[in-house]
């Protein structure tokens, strides 16, 4: 365990110094721009197998570590969601089809420091249903983001979400949440991407934690699947989510895994 940077806050939540902003926003950039280069790799027929197998590689080439290989047994370099699929969809020999929206989470490990970012892609053209989907999830974690800065609190973040969710006629997932992050994967706080204004911890300069809702078009009741990992939408509506890594500055929020191609989002086309 890393005890060297920082202090902890009563709720558990370290307080990172000014150095180590560089550090994660390097992490940040070495995901986001792997999440950049595999869009011309999702295309119908293609495997999610393949695409992780490519997310593999780039790692490497980086000169990075995959986060999420060997995680709680975890044993691929992304999380690869299809449709359904809420979060942690594993990759495999399915082919991608004409229409199929996916999430890719990918997760580096760069000198010490944790980059986690994912985004939306679509296989082909993209239905209209699917599309109104994927802009409300950006815009809910962009309005989450913009409710960070000091003097805030988790809860503003939650409410903006899900109050921008809802208003839309979609539902926030409460099964899974954002997580702080640094020199580990997860640590506190957990971060909802629900809740009422004023309540939670207060934001304080130097947190850091990701920021991902996930978002269906119908009810926000998930299961994990026999594999223990896939999670679905109990009623197989579709779902969406977009990641950013963020760290809580002087004034507002430095997003750590912006895209340098500034492809995060409207989701990229081949
Ligand atoms: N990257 C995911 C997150 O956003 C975690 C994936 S853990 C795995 O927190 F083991 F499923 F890869
Ligand atoms: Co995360
Ligand atoms: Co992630």
């Amino acid at each position: 365990m890393d005890t060297a940077h920082g202090r902890l806050t009563k709720d558990g939540i370290r307080i990172y110094e000014q150095n180590d902003f560089a550090g994660m926003a390097k992490a940040g950039e070495v995901a986001a721009r792997i999440l950049d280069e595999i869009a011309v790799h999702v295309f119908p027929g293609q495997s999610t197998a393949e695409i992780d197998r490519i997310i593999t590689e780039k790692v490497e080439a980086a000169g990075a570590k995959s986060a999420t290989i060997g995680y709680k047994g975890y044993q691929h370099a992304s999380c690869i969601s299809v449709n359904h699929v809420v979060c942690h969809g594993i990759p495999g020999p399915k082919t991608l089809k004409d229409g199929d929206i996916l999430n890719i989470d990918v997760t580096v490990i760069v000198d010490g420091w944790f980059g986690d970012t994912s985004r939306m892609y679509v296989a082909g053209k993209l239905g209209r249903k699917a599309e109104r989907l994927i802009q409300v999830t950006h815009d809910s974690l962009m309005r989450g983001i913009e409710a960070v800065k000091p003097g805030n609190t988790f809860g503003d973040i939650g409410h903006a979400i899900q109050s921008y969710v809802e208003a839309q006629r979609m539902s926030v997932v409460r099964d899974f949440c954002g997580h702080g992050l640094g020199r580990v994967f997860h640590a506190p706080p957990n971060v909802l991407h629900y809740g009422r204004a004023g309540t939670g911890p207060v934001l304080e300069e130097g947190m850091f934690f990701t920021i991902e809702p996930m978002v269906n078009l119908g009810r926000p009741e998930t299961k994990v699947l026999a594999d223990d990992w896939t999670a679905v939408t109990r009623d197989k509506s579709l779902s969406a989510q977009f990641e950013h890594s963020v760290g809580v500055t002087a004034d507002g929020v430095e997003i750590f895994t912006p895209s340098p191609a500034g492809t995060f989002h409207p989701t990229y086309t081949a």
